[in-house]
C-alpha cells in the first residue's frame, strides 16, 4: 500500500481495516498529521459524541475512551466538564499526543480486539467514537459492557454501511436480546468525513447509545 494518508484513507472507505497490527502502524505513521488531516476533512465527532455524554452521562462519572487517537474525543468530554476520563488506544504515537492534552487520568496502550485489563464493572460508560470500524466482530463491545457497570452506559459511533450490511447490527441486537444492553439512542445517519472525496456523501455514521443491563 503507498504510504500516504489519502490513500490510506481512501482504502478504509471501500475495505474497512481489521488488522489491529496493520492499523497500528498506520495511525502511528499518520500520527503526527491526524488532527491537521481530520480537521481537513470536516470530522466532527468528538464534539458530537460529547453532546450525546452530556445527554446520557452525570459529570462525575468515569468514562473509558476506547480508541482515543490523539485526545481529542477526551478534549471534548473534558470541555464539557468530564475529568475522570481513561483513554486507551493500540497507536503509542497518537497516545504520545493525547498525553500532551493532560485530559486524562491515565492512557494504557492495549489492542480493544483482546480482553481488556480492567476487572468487571470499572467504568461508569465507556465512549467509543470513530473506532468501530476497526473490528471485526462484536466482541470489543462485550468486553465495553464488561467493563461498564450494570447501568451505566457504552456510546459508540459506527458506520451506517457496517451496521446495515456488515451484520454489525444484528449482533447488537442479538446483545440486547441475551439482556447485556439496550438501546437508548440511534442517530439519524450522519457524515464522517464531509470534506474527504471518498467519505463526503458515501460513508454515514449512526451514534448510538446502550444503557447496560448486565
Ligand atoms: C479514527 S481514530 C478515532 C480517534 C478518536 N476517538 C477521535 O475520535 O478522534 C480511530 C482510533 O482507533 C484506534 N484503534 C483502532 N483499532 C484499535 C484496536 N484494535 N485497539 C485499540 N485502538 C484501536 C486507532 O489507533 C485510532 O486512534
Amino acid at each position: 500500500m503507498s504510504q500516504d494518508p489519502q490513500s490510506i484513507s481512501s482504502n478504509w472507505a471501500h475495505t474497512p481495516p481489521v488488522n489491529a497490527s496493520k492499523v497500528e502502524a498506520d495511525y502511528d505513521f499518520l500520527a503526527d498529521d491526524y488532527d491537521d488531516l481530520i480537521k481537513e476533512w470536516g470530522y466532527d465527532g468528538p464534539r458530537i459524541g460529547a453532546e450525546l455524554a452530556k445527554q446520557f452521562f452525570s459529570l462525575e462519572d468515569s468514562i473509558l475512551d476506547a480508541g482515543c487517537g490523539s485526545g481529542l474525543t477526551g478534549e471534548s468530554l473534558y470541555n464539557r466538564g468530564f475529568t475522570n476520563i481513561t483513554g486507551v488506544d493500540i497507536s503509542q504515537k497518537l497516545l504520545d499526543k493525547a498525553t500532551q492534552r493532560q485530559v486524562y487520568r491515565e492512557l494504557v496502550k492495549a489492542n480493544l480486539q483482546q480482553q481488556l485489563s480492567w476487572p468487571d464493572n470499572t467504568f461508569d460508560a465507556t465512549y467509543s467514537i470513530g473506532v468501530l470500524t476497526y473490528f471485526p466482530d462484536n466482541f470489543p463491545l462485550l468486553e465495553f459492557c464488561r467493563v461498564t457497570r450494570p447501568g451505566g452506559w457504552v456510546l459508540f459511533s459506527q458506520r451506517v454501511d457496517l451496521f446495515e450490511e456488515g451484520g454489525h447490527g444484528r449482533a447488537y441486537n442479538s446483545m440486547e436480546s441475551q439482556g447485556l444492553w439496550q438501546q437508548k439512542y440511534i442517530s439519524q445517519p450522519t457524515a464522517y468525513l464531509p470534506g474527504h472525496s471518498e467519505y463526503a456523501q458515501n460513508i454515514l455514521v449512526y451514534y448510538l447509545a446502550y444503557q447496560v443491563t448486565k
